[in-house]
C-alpha cells in the first residue's frame, strides 16, 4: 500500500537505488526497499495491495505448496522487479503472461516480464511454488518453527520468506486473504476473520481474511492440533485464542495469560483508543520456544512463554502492539522503539491500573537495576543497530523514556499524545521523528533535550530526568 507521506529522506534513497539508464529506458527495480539496517529486504518499483495466498500443507512431510497471487501498482516503468522468498518456485506470471525468473541470493526472486510495465499501472502477479521450509535456512536462520503437530511461521524482521513471496519491508502494508488446506484432523490459523471451512477428499481448507493494512512480518499461519475458546469484547470485537492440545503443564499457565485478552483490549481501547482491526486474539502453540510476536490481530506466544507460571504483561505487551506496530508501522526498521517502547510502557500501565506497582515506579526500578556503566546503556533506543533492534534497552529503556516524558508534560497531554497518535496514523507507516514532533505540538513544549537523552544518546541519563512529577 502506498504510504500516505513520501518524505524527502525517502525519495531521495529511491533515487539512489534506482536511477534509469535514460529517461526513455525502463529499468530495474530495486533489490531493496532501502532499509539502513537490511538494505536487501523488501525491493523498489511497486508498491503492493493486496496478498492471495492457496496453499495446501501436509504436516507430517513439512510439504508447503501454493499459489501466492499479489496485487500491486508499478511506482516506476519496470522492466524487472524482485520478490523476497525462500522456497522453489516453479512459474511465474505477470499480468496473465508466463514472466521469466532467477533466484539471486538467499532471498531474492527476480522476475522479468515479458513486456516491460509502465509506471503507475495496476499489475498482477502469480507465483507458484514449493518447499520443505524446515529445511530451508537463510544466512542461518529459519522462521518457519517445527512443533509435534505441524508448524508455523512467525519471526521479526524475516518471517515471509519461508511461506510466500512478498515485498517484505513494513514500509509496503497491504491487505491479505490466506487459505490453506491441510490434512482432516488439523486446523490451520492465520490474521483477521475465519470466511470459510469446507471438508473435501480428507483435506480442510479454512480461509482467513485480514482487511486492514497488514506488514509482510505480521502475517502469520499456523497449522496443528488446537483449543478453541470464542468470546468478544465488551466493544463487541470478536475474540479467538487457540491453545495447542500438546500443552503439558504450561497449559493452565497459557490460558490463564492468554484468555485475558478481551479484557485487555478493551482496557487498551480506553488509553490508546478505538481497536484497528476486525478481530482480536492469541495462539499458543507448541514451539519449545518464548517468542512472542504482535502477529495482527492474533498474537503468537511460544508456549515455553507460559513454563513457569502465568505472564499476562506479554500478552498486555502483544495486544499493545496492534496499535503501536500493526495499525501504526515502522517506515524503517531503525523506527523499532515506536513498537517496543510503547508496547513495554503498557505493561508498566497495565501494573499501575492492577495496584501492582505504578510506572513511576517500575521505571525507577529498572533504572536502578543498570548501573551507570553497564553496556545497557550504550544502545541507543531510537538507533539501535541491526544487531541490537530487539536489546533490552529498546524495551527498558525505551519505556522509561515515555515514564520521562509523561513526567516532563503532565498526564493530559501524555494521554492525550498516547491516544491521539494510533488515530492521527491508523494504518499507516512513521518515523521516530514524526512522533518527536507530534508529541511537541501536542503538548507546546520543546522536547529535543528529553528526547535526545533518552533515546539519542549511548549514556545513562540523570536520574531526575526521569522523576520530577509535574501536575
Ligand atoms: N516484537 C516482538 C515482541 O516484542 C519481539 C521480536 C523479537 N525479535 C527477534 N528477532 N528477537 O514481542
Ligand atoms: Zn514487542
Amino acid at each position: 500500500m502506498r504510504h500516505r507521506l513520501m518524505v524527502p529522506g525517502a525519495v531521495l534513497a529511491a533515487l539512489l537505488t534506482a536511477v534509469p539508464a535514460s529517461a526513455a529506458e525502463p529499468s530495474p527495480g530495486a533489490p531493496g526497499a532501502g532499509d539502513a539496517y537490511y538494505p536487501a529486504y523488501g525491493n523498489g518499483g511497486y508498491d503492493v495491495s493486496h496478498y492471495d495466498l492457496r496453499l495446501k500443507y501436509q504436516p507430517k512431510s513439512d510439504e508447503l505448496s501454493g499459489t501466492a497471487t499479489l496485487l500491486a501498482e508499478t511506482t516506476q516503468e519496470l522492466s524487472r522487479f524482485n520478490l523476497d522468498f525462500a522456497l522453489d518456485v516453479s512459474t511465474v506470471h505477470v499480468n496473465g503472461r508466463k514472466a521469466s525468473f532467477e533466484t539471486s541470493g538467499d532471498h531474492e526472486l527476480e522476475v522479468t516480464p515479458a513486456q516491460p510495465i509502465a509506471k503507475g499501472e495496476d499489475f498482477t502477479v502469480v507465483v507458484r511454488y514449493s518447499g520443505v521450509p524446515s529445511e530451508v535456512e537463510v544466512n542461518g536462520l529459519t522462521s518457519w518453527h517445527r512443533t509435534p503437530d505441524g508448524a508455523v511461521a512467525a519471526n521479526e524482521p524475516e518471517s515471509a520468506w519461508w511461506w510466500y513471496p512478498s515485498n517484505d519491508h513494513p514500509s509496503d502494508k497491504a491487505t491479505f486473504d490466506v487459505s490453506i488446506a491441510v490434512p482432516e484432523g488439523y486446523q490451520s490459523l492465520s490474521n483477521g476473520r475465519l470466511v470459510s471451512e469446507r471438508e473435501s477428499a480428507g483435506w480442510v481448507r479454512t480461509s482467513w481474511r485480514s482487511s486492514k493494512p497488514q506488514a509482510t512480518y505480521l502475517a502469520t499461519l499456523a497449522v496443528g492440533k488446537f483449543d478453541l475458546t470464542k468470546s468478544t469484547t465488551e466493544s463487541g470485537i470478536p475474540v479467538l485464542n487457540a491453545y495447542s492440545k500438546g500443552l503439558g503443564d504450561e497449559d493452565g499457565s497459557a490460558r490463564a495469560s492468554v484468555e485475558r485478552t478481551a479484557e485487555i483490549t478493551d482496557w487498551l481501547e480506553g488509553v490508546f483508543g478505538k481497536y484497528p482491526f476486525e478481530s482480536v486474539g492469541g495462539y499458543v502453540p507448541d514451539t519449545g520456544k518464548s517468542f512472542a510476536l504482535e502477529t495482527q490481530t492474533m498474537a503468537f506466544y511460544g508456549n515455553k512463554r507460559f513454563k513457569s507460571g502465568t505472564d499476562v504483561s506479554v500478552v498486555v505487551h502483544e495486544v499493545a502492539h496492534q496499535w503501536y506496530g500493526d495499525s501504526v508501522s515502522v517506515r524503517n526498521w531503525k523506527d523499532i522503539w515506536l513498537n517496543e517502547g510503547f508496547a513495554s510502557y503498557a505493561s508498566w500501565l497495565w501494573s499501575e491500573e492492577q495496584g501492582e506497582g505504578t510506572a513511576q515506579e517500575l521505571a525507577e526500578y529498572a533504572y536502578d537495576s543498570y548501573p551507570a556503566g553497564d553496556e545497557f546503556w550504550k544502545v541507543k533506543p531510537g538507533d539501535p543497530g541491526p544487531e541490537n533492534q530487539f536489546h533490552g534497552a529498546v524495551y527498558d529503556r525505551g519505556a522509561m523514556a515515555l515514564q520521562a516524558l509523561r513526567n516532563k508534560i503532565g498526564d493530559k497531554d501524555f494521554f492525550a499524545i498516547l491516544k491521539g497518535w494510533p488515530s492521527e496514523r491508523s494504518y499507516g507507516n512513521a518515523r521516530l521523528a514524526d512522533f518527536e514532533k507530534y508529541a511537541e505540538k501536542v503538548s507546546g513544549e520543546s522536547l529535543g533535550k528529553l528526547f535526545d537523552a533518552w533515546l539519542h544518546t549511548a549514556s545513562r541519563p540523570s536520574k531526575p530526568a526521569l522523576g520530577g512529577v509535574k501536575s
